[in-house]
């Protein structure tokens, strides 16, 4: 099947979060599977790194509407790890600083996915399916199903987070969409228009990038408003988890960090003393220690790190923070630093280098998010061989399995209530078994046993793209 993926960011080329990472390495592996034949459309955003604007070509220029306007883009296109890339450009909507952030996010987006169905006569393969990908493509099968630029073209969705959903005043309507009324309700939520339930509403089928997240939404405190659309569409709803680009991250290959392993503690803890350094913590490669690495927003889970973190801190552990976000978390951990500079080395900025080193370094990740449609740090954190200790709740439950003591089971520690105190349990718990050798090197084996590449993920996508043959006998 030829599949186009539209979404709004991708590595290598610009990334606000996960989703940039799985739109960089799902299509190539799917590629390379020879079972889809896949293409990437992105906008061109003028924060783009310029060797890679550099190796851009112009395609073409297309005509793209905007409401009763008409705007002028230019498409481009360059080839990167097996996959060809197009890129959107158009100088009003993304030559600008960074990526979101603007009053007219919805209009940007409105432009960009109506592009994306514009540009589909010049991207030298005709697709049998467009995969779109969080709000800011969810108008994408919104346009192919009611302007059908093609016969048979099918769409998916896939959410990656529903909290964001692409909001604008319904006035909007008329003034960007040049569509007939009827369509107005597939569109509108609440007195608003919104992307994300557009692309809900009209995509033939929709996953989310755990199965645990794609229960969850289902229900009114994780769905954001959207529970009772998901229940009507459930049988179009699937979960596929996430996987990471194991050949990148791999401890045994990764240029950034100090010693190379596969499984060897020995390095690991070569790895640890000379991080300890870098961050003036007291060197000592037995001490346990804890790192955290993630944007510093509520959904990771800083309400309940913030309460317990000085209780935890009484013990003989280190922990060490990166990253970037809220002013409320940054300066909450620049004091707790303050309080204990011997235990605790807070970073407030976003350094691959440094994060890729901390996850070497570290005996325990700790990830108490509060929702989590997959989650990608605690599967980088499984292949440097830290221990996740999680909250149970999407991708993080269907990843991590809680150690059992008695059945040496398990590659982490969760506990299942959003609660300070069960995080510190949780803490506790797994100080306990690093004291205990036994328990501690059962732990690792299952830890280096956790694989998350693309490979059975990568498989069941095309099993939902293939699906879709079936559904055409019929139709
Ligand atoms: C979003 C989600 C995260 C997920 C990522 C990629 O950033 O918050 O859980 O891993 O998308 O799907």
């Amino acid at each position: 099947k030829n599949v186009l993926f539209a979404a709004s960011e991708c590595t290598p080329f610009i990334k606000t979060g996960g989703l940039a990472d799985v739109i960089g390495s799902l299509p190539q592996e799917l590629n390379k599977s020879r079972k889809a034949h896949v293409k990437v459309i992105l906008p061109l955003y003028d924060e783009m790194p310029s060797h890679w604007q550099a190796q851009m070509e112009l395609t073409a220029t297309i005509n793209v509407p905007v409401g009763w306007r008409n705007q002028e883009a230019s498409l481009y296109t360059l080839e990167h790890n097996g996959v060809e890339y197009f890129f959107v450009s158009n100088d009003y909507y993304f030559t600008r600083k960074g990526v979101y952030g603007y009053y007219d996010d919805g209009e940007r987006f409105v432009f960009f996915s109506r592009a994306v169905i514009e540009a589909l006569p010049y991207l030298g393969f005709t697709p049998d399916i467009i995969h779109a990908h969080d709000w800011q493509t969810g108008l994408v099968p919104a346009f192919a199903k009611i302007i059908q630029p093609l016969e048979d073209l099918r769409t998916v969705f896939t959410i990656h987070n529903i909290k964001y959903q692409g909001m604008m005043p319904h006035q909007m309507f008329d003034e960007l969409f040049n569509l007939s009324i009827e369509h107005f309700g597939g569109l509108e939520w609440n007195g608003m228009l919104n992307c994300m339930k557009s692309g809900i509403f009209h995509a033939d089928k929709i996953t989310t990038v755990s199965p645990s997240y794609a229960e969850e939404i289902k229900d009114p405190f994780y769905g954001e408003g959207l529970h009772d659309l998901l229940n009507e569409r459930a049988t179009d709803l699937s979960g596929i988890i996430n996987g990471i680009d194991t050949n990148d991250y791999h401890p045994l290959k990764d240029p950034y960090i100090f010693s190379n392993y596969r499984h060897s503690r020995g390095k690991k803890k070569e790895n640890k003393e000379y991080l300890q350094e870098q961050l003036h913590l007291p060197v000592d490669g037995e001490k346990p220690f804890y790192t955290i690495i993630s944007r510093l927003v509520e959904q990771k889970g800083f309400h309940l790190v913030q309460r317990i973190l000085d209780e935890f801190l009484q013990e003989d552990v280190q922990v060490a923070v990166l990253g970037t976000g809220d002013g409320e978390f940054e300066e909450y951990f620049y004091h707790a630093q303050e309080r204990h500079p011997e235990k605790l080395a807070v970073r407030l900025t976003f350094d691959e280098k440094l994060a890729r080193q901390m996850y070497a370094a570290s005996d325990f990740f700790i990830m108490p998010s509060q929702f989590e449609p997959c989650g990608l740090s605690q599967l980088i954190a499984l292949q440097y061989k830290a221990v996740p200790i999680v909250r149970e709740t999407g991708g993080l439950r269907d990843t991590v399995e809680p150690f059992n003591e008695i059945t040496g089971e398990g590659n982490g520690f969760r506990f299942a209530n959003y609660n300070a105190h069960e995080l510190l349990d949780a803490l506790q718990n797994s100080l306990a078994i690093y004291h205990n050798p036994i328990q501690w090197i059962q732990l690792l084996k299952n830890v280096n046993k956790s694989q998350y590449s693309w490979k059975d993920s990568g498989a069941a996508y095309t099993e939902l793209y293939e699906a879709f043959e079936n559904a055409n006998i019929y139709s």
